[in-house]
């Protein structure tokens, strides 16, 4: 059984990136949905490389929020943005079942007449969605839709054929009508059809692209993760509450795609302003989650800052509100930013862990037996969250590495 559908993944994956930036809102699924007409209109694509292309045009500006380029790209200024076309390119390439076609997010501003400086290995493709991306922007602006668009479109930026591919498309069909309608994601999301193995890397994809936002965080939800599995098994849970508590801990950050970059990345302590602020990605976690999946799942993920003696966040519930899956991770959470390094701090040993975690528990903020736990298994934890993230660091450092080496290399062609 599915733990989270097809639609609930699409559900998730649609409210975050909506959260990244307002002006955004739904872009990914416009760009998406005009993309998958115009290669049905084309005639020569397999479901599964309309399926495929539909999901890069979703995600192809995922790598937006830790760049200011945004505004650049909503003024038509579709050149020299690169660095969030760089970072979705290695987020696709490195943590998504995309990585074959994960180069198409790489070029996807470079001009028509600019495709003989790259080597491209989907062209076609990649022009597709730098055109397609171009006429959502009439939508972003909330200007209307130009009925001869296609004549105005410049043979140097667009190429000539696709172009007139897309206006086959628009004419046979009533996608401008569709992606300007209120619900048209949903048409969308009725398409697209995943396996389990598939949709739990859509969501890492999701989780670790925000924990990548600042190199504090990095390891953050697969640590929280770590640990609340092995807790779990280790309280006796059954195999679908794990699962359950899995996903919650997969997710309970999410909120975070709009916390501020300088607030997650400050060094030293927070003022109270900003320690509010940083509060707020539960709220946007609710929003993301809320009615889009199995409600135990988003109850998980939205109390990780809820305390027994209802001195939590944000609802200020208390113990009997409180399910063993939500205080699990409350503790897990606590144990993984202790264990880890931040802005502000070192990482701890186990007796600073220890003696914090049990001061905790004795103001009545978190379950003690769950405590105790951590204290007898604390090498076991340990050890776990070691093999759970030596493949993930390492794929943080090829990025960051990836990332600077491509944008020195663009620079000198540029
Ligand atoms: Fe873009
Ligand atoms: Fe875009
Ligand atoms: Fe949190
Ligand atoms: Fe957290």
């Amino acid at each position: 059984m599915k733990i989270i559908n097809d639609s609930e993944l699409l559900h998730i994956i649609h409210n975050t990136l909506n959260e990244i930036d307002e002006r955004l809102i739904d872009h990914g699924f416009r760009v998406a949905y005009l993309l998958r007409e115009m290669m049905i209109q084309d005639g020569s694509y397999s479901e599964e490389e309309i399926r495929d292309m539909s999901m890069v045009a979703i995600l192809h500006d995922i790598g937006a929020y830790k760049t200011d380029e945004i505004d650049a790209m909503l003024g038509f200024e579709s050149r020299h943005i690169w660095k969030h076309a760089v970072y979705g390119y290695l987020f696709l390439k490195y943590l998504s079942p995309l990585k074959q076609l994960s180069s198409v997010v790489l070029y996807h501003h470079v001009p028509f007449q600019d495709y003989g400086l790259y080597d491209i290995p989907y062209p076609k493709l990649t022009q597709m969605l730098h055109l397609v991306d171009h006429c959502d922007l009439y939508l972003i602006r909330k200007e209307k839709f130009p009925d001869d668009f296609h004549d105005r479109l410049s043979t140097e930026e667009y190429d000539p054929e696709l172009t007139a591919l897309l206006k086959k498309t628009v004419q046979k069909s009533n996608v401008v009508e569709v992606i300007t309608h209120e619900h048209h994601e949903n048409r969308l999301m009725e398409e697209l059809h995943f396996n389990e193995q598939e949709i739990l890397q859509y969501i890492s994809l999701i989780s670790y692209s925000i924990d990548f936002q600042s190199k504090h965080m990095v390891a953050h939800t697969i640590t929280t993760t770590s640990i609340s599995k092995t807790l779990g098994t280790l309280l006796k849970l059954s195999d679908i509450q794990i699962q359950k508590l899995m996903y919650g801990a997969l997710l309970h950050d999410i909120g975070k795609v709009a916390t501020p970059v300088s607030i997650l990345e400050k060094p030293g302590r927070l003022t109270a302003s900003e320690m509010k602020i940083m509060r707020e990605h539960v709220t946007h976690s609710i929003h993301i989650l809320k009615g889009t999946m199995d409600n135990e799942i988003v109850q998980i993920a939205v109390r990780h800052h809820e305390k027994l003696n209802g001195k939590g966040y944000p609802y200020g519930l208390s113990e009997k509100d409180l399910t063993l899956e939500q205080r699990i991770l409350a503790v897990a959470d606590i144990f993984s930013a202790l264990s880890g390094k931040r802005s502000y701090k070192e990482a701890f040993d186990k007796q600073q862990m220890m003696h914090i975690l049990y001061q905790m528990a004795d103001e009545g903020a978190i379950d003690s037996t769950i405590v105790d736990i951590c204290h007898e298994h604390f090498h076991t934890i340990m050890e776990n969250i070691e093999t759970d993230c030596i493949p993930l660091l390492s794929t943080y450092h090829h990025i960051e590495y990836e990332y600077e080496h491509i944008l020195q290399v663009i620079g000198k062609k540029g």
